[in-house]
């Protein structure tokens, strides 16, 4: 019987797309090939690209059993084109097209609105590996470098996913969209990436396991709003995506509190009660849980920039066009059309922070983006503020208000402390140390990142994980360094 969830691994793409009967877009995909492999070897992972690495490989996409671990090469990583299997007679399930079937071809009308969907998509996925490319020099363990790369070579087959419908159902433009996903460079002066935290240095680890917190925590909101999409080659992309992203934040989740494990165990060794006494604490060659709460407010005001403006007409539009849809669309009860329905949302008011109702369709990045702060906010309560208390250290982490050091929307022009209490610019100046990390603290998190590339070893600042990666034991040599 014919497996409909297998992959056919014979061509040089892995895919379940029918690649080998569709000639022109093979081509064009094979053409596209080593200009991708070229920017892997010049943008991606530096070193260790000859190094024998344990990865999973998507072998197919059953939500059970779709991976196989093995060591691997990063180059020869088999990047493939994979989608979710289809569900037979499945509907738009919202907007002004509510009810009718799913589209298989690119609806005319919103030909650009879905092209720019998918490009602004693609373009975050190779930034990503931009930005973490020199992270291998310093790996805390074998364990953790081999996550690194893990997600490297996930993001960059989630280029190769929104590359694959750029090219299949946008002709012409979409194959120059294509190759412009590989021109654009993360920090790149001149052309930079489209997302502003997808600019962002990730300087050191710390900075990865909160990154892959916050920021591939809004990937996960923004996959499972286009997973709604009544394009459906889009959504059986996404819908597949979001099995490779929920390793992503474990990564972030789980690595965070490691940091914070290993941090309360020093400071109980060393007879210190107060999380605030940082030097000391900082001496055992730990992070104080202070910097990691600067650290997180950073991250996390970072990422609520991607979601926009919180009154967007672009948001109504895909919404409408029935492109994009909200978290968990097909689990609200409502008419999922929203026409007259409105929204809480907060606004600046002669000069003061105030809750206003807006109309729902205009309000729909405010509505993801409150989704993404609600699973965030119990994901640290969950991960990070267990470890802590598991440790009986007095502390906890915070999420800040969502008018904090932003940079997009309602709250641009105005300084606001993580309380949401709003400062004079003189004031922002004065107490910015207080809220987000100092040049001081940065310093003293990259004096301690030095390599540990012993199996079974980890270094001073996180503490080992409790069980390795597909049930491997401790000293499980994750990377193989040498030969
Ligand atoms: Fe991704
Ligand atoms: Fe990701």
């Amino acid at each position: 019987m014919l497996d409909r969830t297998a992959v056919d691994y014979d061509g040089l793409i892995p895919n379940n797309v029918g690649l080998s009967a569709d000639p022109r877009l093979r081509r064009a995909l094979e053409s596209w090939h080593p200009s991708c492999l070229d920017w892997w070897r010049a943008r991606g992972p530096e070193g260790f690209q000859e190094n024998l690495v344990y990865l999973r490989t998507a072998v197919n996409v059953d939500p059970e059993g779709w991976a196989k671990f093995d060591y691997v090469k990063m180059p020869d990583y088999r990047w493939g084109i994979l989608l979710a299997p289809a569900v037979e007679g499945r509907t738009i399930s919202f907007g002004a097209h509510k009810g009718e079937p799913a589209w298989q071809d690119v609806p005319g009308e919103y030909r650009a609105m879905l092209r720019r969907l998918i490009v602004v998509q693609g373009d975050t996925e190779p930034a990503s590996v931009e930005q973490q490319r020199h992270l291998g020099a310093t790996a805390p363990s074998l364990y953790d470098l081999r996550n690194l790369f893990q997600i490297n070579v996930e993001e960059a087959r989630h280029l190769w996913a929104m590359v694959y419908l750029l090219q299949k159902y946008f002709g012409r433009d979409g194959r120059e969209e294509a190759e412009d996903l590989l021109r654009r460079f993360s920090g790149d002066r001149d052309t930079p990436r489209l997302l502003g935290a997808f600019n962002e240095a990730t300087p050191d680890w710390l900075a990865l396991f909160m990154f892959t917190f916050f920021t591939d925590r809004d990937g996960k909101m923004q996959l499972h709003a286009l997973a709604q999409s009544g394009f459906d080659p889009l959504s059986r992309t996404c819908r597949f995506m979001l099995l490779e992203e929920a390793h992503h934040m474990f990564v972030g989740q789980s690595g965070i509190a490691r940091v914070i494990d290993r941090t309360c165990v020093a400071m109980r060794d060393a007879g210190i009660d107060d999380p605030y006494d940082i030097e000391p604490i900082r001496a055992l060659g730990v992070i104080d849980l202070p910097t990691i709460q600067k650290r997180a407010n950073l991250h996390f005001s970072l990422t609520l920039d991607l979601f926009g403006n919180e009154i967007s007409t672009n948001a109504a539009n895909a919404f409408n066009a029935g492109l994009k849809g909200r978290y968990l669309e097909d689990q609200i009860e409502d008419d999922h059309r929203l026409v007259n329905a409105t929204y809480p949302v907060l606004r600046m008011r002669d000069g003061l922070i105030v809750p206003d109702q807006a109309p729902a369709l205009a309000a729909l990045n405010m509505r993801l983006r409150d989704d993404y702060v609600a699973d965030a906010s119990s994901a640290v309560e969950r991960w990070w503020n267990r470890a802590i208390a598991r440790n009986g250290i007095e502390f906890a982490i915070h999420l800040p208000h969502v008018a904090f050091n932003r940079h997009i929307g309602e709250f641009a022009a105005i300084n606001a402390d993580p309380e949401g209490g709003l400062l004079s610019a003189a004031e922002w100046q004065r107490r910015h140390d207080e809220f987000l990390p100092s040049a001081a603290d940065n310093q003293f998190v990259a004096g301690l990142m030095r390599p540990v590339y012993e199996p079974g070893r980890f270094a001073s600042w996180i503490s080992p994980p409790p069980a390795g990666i597909n049930g491997m034991p401790g000293n499980f040599e994750y990377v193989r360094l040498l030969g």
